[in-house]
């Protein structure tokens, strides 16, 4: 039986990149963007771009759309997210929270997030949206323990992830997703031997969500890779 799997070539990924419809929820009015990034995300990535190639840390067009996608499909309210940078996901994430909802975002460095902060307003997401600065670690630790999320996204020290999904899956929702940005390290994952810190953190964190019976867990092949797991009943 051939192989279950499209391999990507440059043609294809533009046809993709061509082909989603942009992550403009329902309760934002005027009509679609035409464009899958629509033009406030395009002016975001443009001013993010000005800070150089740290800009590579933003994620793709078509990841915004899935994350807008899922909040929604989910009937999000309360969503965290972990590694804010410039504020594109966070956007993304925010406009598919249900009416009221919240997004709360967590960064080390409050100077990038100072660069989203009037596109979250233009978005009309200024009151969505909270930035907590500050080492995620700490962030979560200090959280009321009372504080649940129904959507988590994680994106920021490749070497914390493990420690942010054990101290953000108690606060999940039943249901609830929790998603990981950058799991398949440029296909260095599936390499023999990893050295770097990074890869390997990562390698690992892929086994372990595997395995484990708190989620049920899908590594899909969007971008660099997003681990995609939902919250089981009992986990
Ligand atoms: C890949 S960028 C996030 C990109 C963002 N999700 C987007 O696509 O719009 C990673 C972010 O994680 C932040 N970060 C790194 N280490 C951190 C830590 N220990 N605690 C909180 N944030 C951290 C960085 O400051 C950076 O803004």
């Amino acid at each position: 039986m051939p192989a279950k799997f499209t391999s990507l070539t440059p043609a294809l990924h533009h046809y993709i990149m061509a082909h989603h419809s942009g992550s403009r929820g329902d309760s934002q009015p005027g009509p679609r963007s035409a464009e899958p990034e629509d033009e406030l995300l395009r002016e975001l990535r443009h001013e993010t771009e000005k800070l150089g190639g740290i800009s590579q840390m933003l994620i793709s067009a078509e990841q915004g759309t899935l994350l807008s996608l899922l909040v929604a499909a989910t009937g999000a309210r309360a969503a965290i997210e972990v590694g804010t940078f410039t504020g594109y996901s966070a956007i993304c994430i925010a406009r598919g929270l249900m009416p009221g909802g919240t997004l709360l975002c967590c960064d080390i460095s409050d100077e990038w997030p100072a660069v989203g902060r009037p596109f979250w307003q233009r978005a009309g997401l200024e009151g969505t949206i909270e930035l907590r600065a500050g080492d995620a670690t700490q962030t979560l630790q200090a959280l009321p323990p009372e504080q649940v999320f129904d959507f988590a996204f994680v994106d920021a020290d490749k070497t914390g992830y493990d420690t942010y999904y054990e101290l953000l899956l108690p606060r999940l929702k039943p249901n609830a997703l929790i998603i990981f940005d950058n799991m398949l390290r440029d296909g260095r994952v599936a390499n023999e031997s990893l050295t770097e810190p990074d890869d390997v953190a990562i390698d690992a964190l892929n086994r372990k969500l595997a395995r484990d019976e708190r989620v049920q867990a899908v590594l899909l092949p969007v971008a660099d890779g997003l681990q995609i797991c939902r919250k089981r009943a009992a986990g």
